[in-house]
C-alpha cells in the first residue's frame, strides 16, 4: 500500500464516522438544549478517530456491511470521548485544553461536564444495541457485552481509578503495564475485535491473532501518548503538553526514559505486525494504523 492510498482511507473514515456520529448526537435544539450542545463539543469536530479507524480496519478481515460497522466505530469514540470528558475535569487530570478547544467543564460547567460522560456512555450502548442487525442475535448481545467489559472496572474506567491511585508514585514496569492496558489498551482491543464482529465469524485462531494485535496496540497507544506528553508542543498536541510531569503521574518516560520508550514502542510495533502475518492481505489497513500510531505527531 502506499501512503497516499492509506491517507485517503483514513480521510475517508473519519469524515463518515463524522456523518454517523452527528446523525447519532441528539440535535442541540431538543430539549436539554446544554447537555445536547455539550454533548456535540465534546465529540464532533476533532480527535484522530484511531478507534473507529481500527474498527473499520479490522472489519475488512470479514466483509462486514459498512452501516453496522459504523455503529460499531460510534460505539467506541462515544466512550473514549465521554472518558476524555471525564478525564479532564480537575477531580482527575485537571485539563484546560482538548482536541484544541476549551475542555467541556471549562467551555459549560463541571456538572454538564459529568452529565456529558454519563449521557455518551449511554448513547454508545443504544448505538449498540440498535445497530441494524445480524446473523445472529446472540452475536450482537456479546458485542454489547464485550464493550461493556472494555469501559468499565475491569477495563477502561478500572485503569483510570489506578492511574489516580498512582499520582506521586513508582510504579514497577509490570504495574505500569497493567494500568496501560486497562486505561487505554482495554477499549483499543475491543475497537478491533468488535470491527471483526460485524461480519462473518473469524476462524478461532484467527481472532485470537487479532485479539493480540489489539492488545499490542492498545498499550503501544498509550506508551506512545507517554512520550508526546513530554516531548510535543502543546499547539501541535491540541492538549496541555508535559501534563504528566506537571501532575506527577508514572509513566513510560519516567520509568525508562524517552529514548527506552521509543525503542519499546517500536518494538511493540514490530510485534503487534508480526501477529497480523497470518491474516494476510486484508489485514493490511491494520498493519498501516499500527505504524501510524507509532509515528504520529500528535
Ligand atoms: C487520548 O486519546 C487519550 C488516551 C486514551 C491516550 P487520543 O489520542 O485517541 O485522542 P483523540 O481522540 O485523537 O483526541
Ligand atoms: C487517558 O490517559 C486515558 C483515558 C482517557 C481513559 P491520559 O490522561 O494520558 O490521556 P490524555 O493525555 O489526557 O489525553
Ligand atoms: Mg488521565
Ligand atoms: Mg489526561
Ligand atoms: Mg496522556
Amino acid at each position: 500500500m502506499n501512503g497516499n492510498d492509506f491517507a485517503a482511507w483514513m480521510a475517508a473514515i473519519q469524515q463518515r464516522t463524522e456523518n454517523a456520529l452527528a446523525a447519532l448526537l441528539p440535535d442541540a435544539a431538543i430539549a436539554p438544549p446544554r447537555l445536547h450542545d455539550a454533548m456535540r463539543y465534546a465529540v464532533l469536530g476533532g480527535g484522530k478517530r484511531v478507534r473507529p479507524l481500527l474498527a473499520h480496519a479490522a472489519a475488512e478481515l470479514v466483509g462486514a456491511s459498512p452501516e453496522r460497522v459504523d455503529r460499531v466505530a460510534c460505539a467506541v469514540e462515544l466512550i473514549h470521548a465521554y472518558s476524555l470528558v471525564h478525564d479532564d475535569m480537575p477531580c482527575m487530570d485537571d485539563d484546560v485544553l482538548r482536541r484544541g478547544k476549551p475542555t467541556v467543564h471549562v467551555e459549560y460547567d463541571e456538572a454538564t461536564a459529568l452529565l456529558v460522560g454519563d449521557a455518551l456512555q449511554a448513547l454508545a450502548f443504544q448505538a449498540l444495541a440498535e445497530m441494524p442487525p445480524g446473523d445472529s442475535p446472540a452475536a450482537q448481545l456479546e458485542m454489547v457485552a464485550l464493550l461493556a467489559r472494555a469501559a468499565g472496572s475491569r477495563g477502561m474506567a478500572g485503569g483510570q481509578a489506578i492511574d489516580l491511585a498512582a499520582v506521586g508514585q513508582q510504579l514497577t514496569r509490570e504495574e505500569l503495564e497493567f494500568m496501560h492496558i486497562h486505561k487505554t489498551g482495554a477499549l483499543i482491543r475491543a475497537s478491533v475485535v468488535l470491527g471483526a464482529q460485524c461480519g462473518a465469524p473469524l476462524a478461532e485462531g484467527q481472532l485470537e491473532r487479532l485479539d493480540r494485535y489489539g492488545k499490542l496496540v492498545g498499550l503501544l497507544f498509550q506508551v506512545v501518548d507517554d512520550i508526546l506528553d513530554a516531548q510535543a508542543d502543546t499547539a501541535t498536541l491540541g492538549k496541555t503538553a508535559g501534563k504528566d510531569a506537571d501532575n506527577n503521574k508514572p509513566t513510560y518516560v519516567t520509568l525508562l526514559g524517552l529514548s527506552e520508550a521509543r525503542r519499546l514502542a517500536d518494538s511493540l510495533l514490530a510485534d503487534a505486525r508480526d501477529t497480523l502475518a497470518i491474516l494476510g492481505p486484508r489485514a493490511a489497513r491494520l498493519d498501516e494504523l499500527a505504524t501510524f500510531i507509532v509515528h504520529r505527531r500528535f
